[in-house]
């Protein structure tokens, strides 16, 4: 377990670089899945969930490299990989590794299609919520997959391949919509998916797969048209910012004040949020650099919010947000409709002396004058993204992934990770 220590009470300033998109670059990794040809991608965060995907893709023999640092790189920039699927050597994802990290799952669907059978673990328990993947085995029985499930694992088979047909949400996913959107590349003739999500992370991913040769309409609309392909071919492509990490670095600075630039963020990928924070008293400006968030010493509006697919507020800036309202001066409704248990931070905020209450699905914050700093635990997979090196010596898996070792960041004598803000 990583430990932080954080000296607070300071305001932010200076610049930010923001990384690639974890939640574009994952699908886009998993697409490689989908061509014999290499799929190159630049941009692609350095996170711990990358490292380990690397090593479930290894697994069925996709072969990564990962280009070197060029001079003058920051520590953290985005790297360019190059995947290459051209033997596929196993068609099983086993539940070690795809409990890790669910959005592993999603390989069944470019394994089914390209090999006609994928054995795939389910992905288990998770922290916010029971998140089922009924939806991702709707898209490949609509497409023709035989569905089995057995021993904790789902088996799909399509010996004489899949074919394009109507799949209807009966709720938005990302996930869901991502897979029927890469599964249905490589399915025989026209897919149309209503009630589709409308992430940016989706149109990201439907920009690479049509860089590889599909044809795509619709990508950011609700509605999808897919033109399935016998094959694929090679691309190369950048992954987009990442919205999120946009997010929780402007609400940090709308909690403490300061000044920060937050380079190469992109306003247009989270407008409903930005317009939240400029209701708090925020000051957002796009710039030919990136976003430029600053607050003065002026106290914190308090804002009403509720969570919702996009366009609509993020339920992965929630955590963030109520950070930030425990602050304001006043009464705050946070309301979360994504996931049914991605309240587990509310106990902890409350160690360091915020006052919020809940009443089903909606957190009541009452903003107080100063928070104190506690020890507490980081819960929701928001408000804990491991950004930093992993350690190698507790994740063999990334040492077998080729992940490199770094220095670690200054250490106290407790063993914290010192960070001064
Ligand atoms: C994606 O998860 C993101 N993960 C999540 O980000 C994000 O919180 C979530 O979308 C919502 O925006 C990645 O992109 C890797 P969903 P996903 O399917 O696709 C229900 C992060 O921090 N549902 O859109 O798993 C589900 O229970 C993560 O980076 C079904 O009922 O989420 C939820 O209530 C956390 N059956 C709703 O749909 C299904 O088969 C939306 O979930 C699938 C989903």
């Amino acid at each position: 377990m990583d430990r932080i220590r954080i000296h607070g009470g300071r305001a932010l300033n200076g610049t930010i670089p923001i990384s690639g998109a974890k939640n574009a670059a994952l699908p886009l990794m998993i697409a490689s899945l989908l061509t014999e040809e290499k799929l190159i991608l630049e941009n692609v965060p350095r996170l711990a969930d990358v490292g380990l995907l690397q090593y479930i893709l290894g697994n069925h023999g996709v072969d990564i490299t990962v280009a070197g640092k060029r001079a003058g790189d920051e520590e953290n920039a985005g790297q360019t990989f190059e995947l290459s699927a051209k033997n596929i050597v196993d068609t099983t994802a086993p539940y070690h590794l795809v409990s890790k990290m669910r959005a592993s799952f999603w390989v069944i669907g470019p394994l089914l299609a390209r090999m006609g059978e994928a054995k795939v673990s389910l992905p288990g328990g998770c922290a916010i919520g029971t998140r089922p993947v009924d939806f991702h085995l709707d898209v490949l029985r609509a497409l023709g997959g035989e569905i089995e499930i057995s021993e904790g694992y789902v088996i799909a088979k399509a010996k004489n391949g899949l074919r394009g047909a109507k799949i209807s949400f009966p709720k938005v996913s990302v996930g869901a919509t991502h897979a029927a959107l890469l599964t249905a590349s490589l399915a025989k003739g026209e897919s149309v998916i209503e009630n589709a999500a409308r992430e940016p992370e989706i149109k990201d991913v439907a920009d690479c797969l049509i860089a590889m040769g599909s044809t795509i309409e619709g990508a950011g609309t609700s509605t999808i048209r897919v033109q399935g392909r016998d094959k694929l071919n090679g691309a190369r492509h950048s992954v987009l910012p990442d919205r999120i990490e946009t997010g929780t670095y402007a609400m940090a600075v709308a909690m403490t004040g300061g000044d920060v630039m937050l380079a190469g963020a992109r306003d247009d990928l989270l407008v409903a949020a930005l317009d939240t924070l400029r209701g708090t008293g925020t000051k957002i400006t796009m710039t030919n650099e990136g976003l430029r968030v600053s607050r003065n010493g002026s106290g914190i509006v308090p804002v009403d919010v509720t969570t919702e697919p996009f366009p609509g507020f993020p339920t992965d800036l929630q955590a963030q947000f109520m950070a930030l309202m425990s602050r304001a001066k006043g009464t705050s409704r946070i309301r979360e409709t994504i996931f049914e248990n991605r309240f587990m931070h509310v106990q902890e905020l409350a160690r360091l002396g915020a006052n919020i209450s809940l009443d089903g699905e909606t957190a009541i914050v009452q903003g107080v004058e100063k928070l104190k700093g506690a020890p507490v635990m980081a819960t929701d997979l928001r408000a804990w993204r491991n950004h930093g090196p992993p350690r190698l010596s507790s994740r063999p898996w990334l040492r077998a992934a080729g992940a490199e070792a770094r220095p670690l960041r200054r250490l106290d004598r407790a063993g914290n990770r010192l960070i001064r803000v």
